[in-house]
């Protein structure tokens, strides 16, 4: 049978997403957003595109969920993106209604789903879903640490006139300002990076990378990044539909690993037919262990303010 993937939202990511799963034809999908009309003629659009791209699967647009019954991923985008000047994390209650109720009618419609959460504030708007849904922690999870681990990569490619290919790296924590990228264990074609670039470079390409949403929604003017986001969790879907087994950097709910409990935050994932299938404990020094701590520390803190204010 084939495999379907609704995705909530069809604003800059959803839409993306969307194209990207029809252009390698992973699945059939199904875009949903409360506009009227809107993804319905965004999933005409796309598939319009199928026969001088060469792809070949259904994409449907809808305003209700009934479409997208027994999807096997449902991909969240739904949510007001930044406006210049605005914190991932101001986003919070506006973001938490919509994603309850995307949640809410994804399950219903799709119990045996896996749920890939896009929307800001991420690891906050992970553990509404992961509360909401009650599936189990293999089933949900959150695209960030793909992206900023890219960006990372790219930044560094620049900096070193070599094929982002070639850069094996990871940046863990919390998608914020206190996002955790490990220079330490970088590597350039197999080279560990401190042996390549002097610390103060390194540190401004770790900077960098942590505004990296910022200097995009700098740039835009009106909403943040949506390229390579949406490669990003299609990058996850892809993973789990082709029982891939890659491992990423996602938002994965925390059971004691790393010393941390109760709350998504970026960590190393395999990601295949189960979804995430193992997570991965590395051995952090003492300054990465603090970093991640104040990450966690961060996300923490917005999970206390959906307890107080939406009681859950
Ligand atoms: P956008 O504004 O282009 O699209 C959002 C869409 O959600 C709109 O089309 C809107 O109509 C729709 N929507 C609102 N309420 C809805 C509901 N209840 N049900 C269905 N659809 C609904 O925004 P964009 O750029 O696509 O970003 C979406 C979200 O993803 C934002 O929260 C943004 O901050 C976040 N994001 C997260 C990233 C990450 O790394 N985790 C990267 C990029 C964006
Ligand atoms: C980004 O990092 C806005 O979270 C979004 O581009």
């Amino acid at each position: 049978m084939r495999k379907k993937v609704t995705v909530v939202g069809g604003g800059n990511v959803g839409a993306n997403c969307a194209l990207r799963i029809a252009g390698k034809e992973l699945a059939d999908v199904v875009l949903v957003d409360i506009v009227e009309g809107m993804p319905q003629g965004k999933a005409l659009d796309i598939l319009q595109s199928g026969p001088v791209e060469g792809y070949d699967v259904m994409v449907t647009g809808s305003n209700d969920y009934g479409p997208t019954e027994n999807s096997d991923i449902v991909i969240i985008t739904a949510g007001f993106p930044r406006k210049p000047g605005m914190s991932r994390d101001d986003l919070l209650m506006a973001n938490y209604e919509i994603v309850k109720k995307a949640t809410e009618e994804a399950v219903r419609h799709s119990p045996n789903a896996f749920l890939i959460l896009v929307t800001n504030p991420l690891d906050a708007m992970c553990w509404v879903a992961y509360q909401i849904s009650k599936f189990s922690r293999n089933r949900v999870m959150g695209m960030a640490g793909v992206l900023d681990t890219a960006r990372y990569r790219t930044f560094l490619a620049m900096e070193l006139g070599v094929s982002v290919e070639s850069i094996s790296a990871l940046v863990m924590g919390g998608h914020g300002d206190t996002m955790v990228p490990l220079p330490r264990l970088t590597t350039v074609g197999g080279i560990p990076l401190p042996e390549l670039l002097p610390k103060e470079k390194i540190d401004a390409i770790v900077q960098r990378t942590r505004d990296g949403g910022a200097e995009i929604v700098k740039l835009l003017k009106t909403g943040s990044a949506y390229y390579a986001p949406s490669a990003a969790a299609v990058e996850m879907a892809e993973s789990i539909l082709k029982d891939k087994k890659k491992v990423l950097p996602c938002a994965a709910y925390l059971e004691g690993e790393y010393g941390l409990n109760g709350l998504f935050v970026g960590v190393p994932v395999k990601i295949g037919a189960g979804g995430i299938e193992k997570i991965y404990e590395l051995s952090l020094n003492d300054e990465e262990r603090a970093q991640l701590q104040k990450s966690a520390n961060a996300v923490q803190e917005l999970i206390g303010v959906l307890k107080e204010k939406a009681g859950l």
